[in-house]
């Protein structure tokens, strides 16, 4: 089995991807179960796990759904973690600008086509169509190194539903409607720091064809020696 590990490790990393277009039928409860009990495996700083995920599906998933709609018609933000454009570096800017044109251009979106963005964003507050939602939250006081730890556990967490078949969209826009998702869970406390949508994909659809490139290893790791 061992030996065997790299070539599984490979396909399991590789072979994940952020998937924007899923089938309505339901993932399993045991697996569900399962997933979120592996993640709950990731490492954390002196193993505090200061993650908490909130797993929605069913009436609860269509009524959060129908109110991050309204909160998104209105206007009504509310972002726990800021979103600063002026920190992200030229090269940063770059790949993301690469990101952009490639999942628009795969949607057949053109560049100043806002409206049609727009709703697209829409179609995010719908999970893509995906039956379940996680929001992972961090506490209130989160500093870099509890988000950092609840990093680990999000990734753990896609690898897990990827290995179980399960198809997955981190979604950090859901952390600009904080309020109104605590509210429609009855939720006291945390900050959400991203959402992750989940189910099966629509393997033929445009939009989860998309394969992104990563930099070089030389662009983002040095060796010393
Ligand atoms: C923390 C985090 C937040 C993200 N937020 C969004 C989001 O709000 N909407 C979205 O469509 N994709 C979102 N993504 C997915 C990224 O766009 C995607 O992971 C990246 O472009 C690389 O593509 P890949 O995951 O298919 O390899 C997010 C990913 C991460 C890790």
């Amino acid at each position: 089995m061992t030996a065997y590990l790299p070539e599984y490790a490979e396909k399991l990393i590789r072979g994940r991807r952020a998937v924007r277009s899923f089938r309505p039928d339901p993932v399993p409860d045991e697996t569900v179960r399962a997933i979120f009990s592996l993640a709950g495996a990731a490492p954390s700083n002196s193993n505090t796990q200061p993650w908490r995920a909130e797993v929605v599906s069913g009436a609860a998933r269509d009524r959060l759904s129908d109110a991050l709609l309204a909160a998104h018609k209105h206007q009504r933000l509310s972002v726990d973690f800021p979103y600063q454009d002026a920190l992200y570096s030229d090269v940063h800017q770059l790949r993301r600008k690469g990101f952009g044109e490639a999942m628009y251009g795969a949607l057949g979106i053109g560049r100043d086509d806002r409206e049609a963005r727009e709703a697209y964003d829409a179609e995010s507050l719908r999970f893509y169509g995906a039956p379940h939602v996680a929001l992972v939250l961090a506490p209130s006081n989160a500093d870099a190194r509890m988000t950092a730890d609840i990093g680990m556990y999000g990734q753990t967490l896609l690898l897990a539903m990827t290995a179980y078949g399960v198809a997955s969209c981190p979604q950090g826009l859901l952390g600009f409607y904080g309020d109104t998702i605590r509210e429609s869970l009855g939720i006291r406390d945390g900050k959400v720091l991203f959402g992750v949508s989940f189910g099966y994909a629509v393997e033929s659809a445009p939009v989860n064809q998309l394969k992104l490139t990563r930099a070089e290893l030389e662009e983002t790791t040095r060796f010393h020696e």
